[in-house]
């Protein structure tokens, strides 16, 4: 998935805007000035920047000039909450998408910076959104990819697995996760690893209830790994989550997905089998079971795409 960078030196635009474009999903790199953009972006020209016209230093324009004399075609916005007179014309003639004028209004900018950055590139840019599903018992639930800000929630999640769960899910009885593995987790970078999450709603707040994701091992294999809360097993929530990851790896050129069971996971093995995918004993450790899928080209099987903007904002 590709990048909104953002460039502004006032630290609560960089945090309000980069809340704002995540919560639709979109991954977000804030930088304080151009300097620090450029050394650490280079010469990428997937994505789209948000600069701050009246930066310090290398200022919007200077830095959409730069990019532009380097060949970089990469979109650039604007932002300005002083457009003089002419301003406008002379971004767009320098090559900018557009300028966009401060204060922003959240859903509005969102509208905006799409319809500026064009089709394409949102569409590189943004993951299916959310959606909400009904369990056949009923019960509503939402699928959607993992945020960043999911922390609390996904550590929750972990932390309420059974003994038995963890140790289906991670091998060990692992008590919560590290840090590092949180960061890990909840930072997912597509196409290379996604992670989807499901959750409901209990008195206002958000819990997590299960979660599939894929990490790529190869241009065109990925692992993958699934967990549902206890209490939610048996119910179909698995099944929506690998069917919303299996739609994405293969929307992502992913040809096989694989993962490893333990040969005693009867749940798994039955979601597993009636999921499509081949199982296969490991060849020196009897506990252990591959699990493999082929995944046809995108066909826009479960049509996620169909999922729109105004949709994510509802969650
Ligand atoms: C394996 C696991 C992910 C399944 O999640 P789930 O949400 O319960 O799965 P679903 O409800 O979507 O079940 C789909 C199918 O799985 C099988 N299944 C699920 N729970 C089952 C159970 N308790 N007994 C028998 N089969 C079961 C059935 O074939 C079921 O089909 P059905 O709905 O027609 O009966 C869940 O049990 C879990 O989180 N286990 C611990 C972690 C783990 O094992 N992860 C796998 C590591 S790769």
């Amino acid at each position: 998935m590709e990048t909104v960078y953002i460039v502004d030196a006032d630290a609560a635009i960089r945090d309000a805007l980069t809340t704002l474009l995540e919560s639709y999903y979109l991954p977000v790199k804030a930088y304080d000035d151009s300097d620090s953009f450029l050394r650490a972006v280079g010469s990428t020209s997937k994505g789209c920047v948000l600069v701050e016209a009246e930066l310090p230093g290398l200022n919007g324009m200077g830095l959409l000039r730069k990019l532009r004399n380097n060949g970089n075609t990469i979109p650039v916005v604007l932002l300005t909450s002083n457009a003089k007179p002419g301003f406008i014309e002379r971004a767009e003639r320098a090559g900018a998408a557009g300028v966009l004028e401060k204060p922003f209004v959240g859903d509005e900018l969102v509208n905006q910076l799409q319809a500026l950055v064009g089709h394409d590139t949102w569409t590189r840019m943004t993951l299916p959104h959310a959606s909400d599903e009904t369990l056949s018992d009923g019960a509503r639930i939402t699928i959607r990819p993992i945020r960043p800000r999911d922390r609390l929630i996904e550590q929750a999640f972990v932390r309420s697995l059974s003994p038995m769960s963890k140790h289906y899910r991670f091998f060990s009885g692992i008590a919560e996760l590290s840090d590092h593995m949180l960061d890990k987790f909840t930072h997912t970078h597509y196409p290379g690893n996604v992670a989807i999450i499901a959750t409901i709603m209990d008195n206002d707040a958000e819990e997590e209830i299960g979660v599939s994701r894929y990490a790529m091992t190869s241009e065109l294999t990925a692992e993958f790994a699934v967990a549902v809360a206890d209490a939610w097993q048996g119910r179909g929530v698995a099944t929506h989550l690998l069917q919303r990851l299996m739609t994405i790896a293969r929307q992502a050129g992913i040809a096989e997905l694989v993962g490893i069971v333990l040969r005693d996971n009867r749940e798994m093995m039955a979601l597993a089998r009636q999921l499509g995918f081949a199982l296969r004993r490991d060849d020196y450790d009897a506990s252990i079971v591959h699990a493999s899928k082929k995944l046809a080209p995108d066909v826009g099987e479960v049509g996620d795409n169909k999922h729109t903007i105004a949709s994510a904002s509802a969650n």
